[in-house]
């Protein structure tokens, strides 16, 4: 990103031409069709996963008499578009309530009906750590013809994942969480099963030739590319190419193994300490984070004595939120176990 950003601030146009510009995130979409199984033709680079959330939702219009299922507590973006859409249109937003996480899927289950346009939720979940299983989610949502609609953003690049095995209808995820990149971009996979997903917004980015900046008809580009709409973070998107590679040195199924060892210890050390560990314990019921609560105990404070003792941790709700990717190990856990304990006893 770096490399990129130098080169531009020096040289401008001069080395990023229209040509240039337009294959720039070839390697980005390329990368992301490795990660996930895909073909790069259905990889969209878009600014956001909100922004894919928006388009999907927007597209799908359920309508009063339709539903579409999600998790309370889920990431505002995974919630909202639906929220407004149905001020819209009067179609029912059904939540599968916060109980022991262990039992969500079934929750999810019992709210999905003949009637359910879209099943929408973060594949693992930004506050608990809960992974959901996409193969059931997939089931369940092809038994009733609805649509599956997949925040991966604090999965992909620590969880494999495989379109392929698992198959969604559309997949997003943000950059700047797991993939290793800076904020600014996002990757959309696009199921072949919506060929017909026709973006409700569009922009010069996806039309069908960009470079022709047609501006008198919609002509969509065929492919995923369609929904990307103006110029996004050029920086941001070499980068996610580039930590997509660096991830790949090491190898996803090594990553997503040492993410959940880790954090499986880390949980057993929270719970010796009179915690009370969110996340379920099952190693395929999480993945790299681990969220817990210490009774009577501010989370925000906690946070900010951790940091004196050199941990950087989020507090999510009430909770404590630790996150461990590949640059982390077991020295890490150690040392925010030794914190903790200075800290609640
Ligand atoms: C589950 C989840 N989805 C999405 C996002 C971000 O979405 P966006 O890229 O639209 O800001 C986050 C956090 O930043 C997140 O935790």
């Amino acid at each position: 990103m770096q490399r990129f950003s130098t080169s531009l601030s020096e040289s401008g146009t001069l080395k990023l031409d229209e040509d240039a510009e337009d294959q720039l995130f070839d390697g980005a979409r390329a990368a992301v069709a490795r990660l996930i199984g895909a073909e790069r033709d259905d990889i969209a680079i878009i600014a956001s996963t909100t922004e894919a959330i928006n388009q999907i939702a927007w597209w799908l219009r359920p309508s009063a008499g339709q539903n579409v299922v999600l998790v309370e507590g889920d990431f505002p973006s995974v919630v909202l578009p639906w929220l407004r859409l149905a001020e819209e249109t009067g179609a029912a937003i059904r939540f599968a309530s916060t109980r022991a996480a262990e039992q969500r899927t079934e929750a999810i289950a019992e709210l999905v009906d003949e009637n359910t346009a879209a099943i929408c939720v973060g594949h693992v979940h930004y506050v608990t750590g809960e992974r959901l299983d996409l193969a059931v989610l997939g089931t369940l949502a092809t038994g009733v013809g609805a649509r599956l609609v997949i925040d991966a953003t604090q999965s992909a690049g620590v969880v494999a994942l495989n379109v392929r095995e698992t198959p969604v209808d559309l997949l997003v995820a943000s950059s700047h969480k797991w993939l290793c990149a800076p904020a600014g971009v996002a990757f959309c996979y696009v199921s072949p099963t919506l060929a017909d997903f026709r973006p409700p917004f569009v922009g010069w980015r996806g039309a069908a030739s960009p470079s022709l900046f047609a501006a008198d008809s919609v002509q969509l580009a065929t492919n995923a590319r369609r929904l990307e709409l103006g110029t996004p973070a050029h920086s941001a998107g070499v980068a996610l190419e580039a930590g997509i590679g660096y991830l790949e040195g090491f190898g996803l199924a090594r990553i997503e193994q040492h993410a959940i060892a880790l954090t499986g210890s880390l949980a057993a050390g929270l719970r010796d300490l009179g915690a009370q560990v969110v996340t379920p314990a099952h190693p395929n019921r999480r993945a790299a984070i681990v969220a817990a609560r210490f009774h009577g105990r501010d989370s925000g404070e906690l946070v900010n004595r951790l940091r004196r003792h050199g941990i950087a941790v989020s507090s999510r709700g009430d909770a404590l939120r630790f996150s461990a990717h590949l640059f982390n190990d077991r020295a890490d856990v150690a040392a925010a176990l030794d914190g903790l304990k200075t800290e609640v006893h």
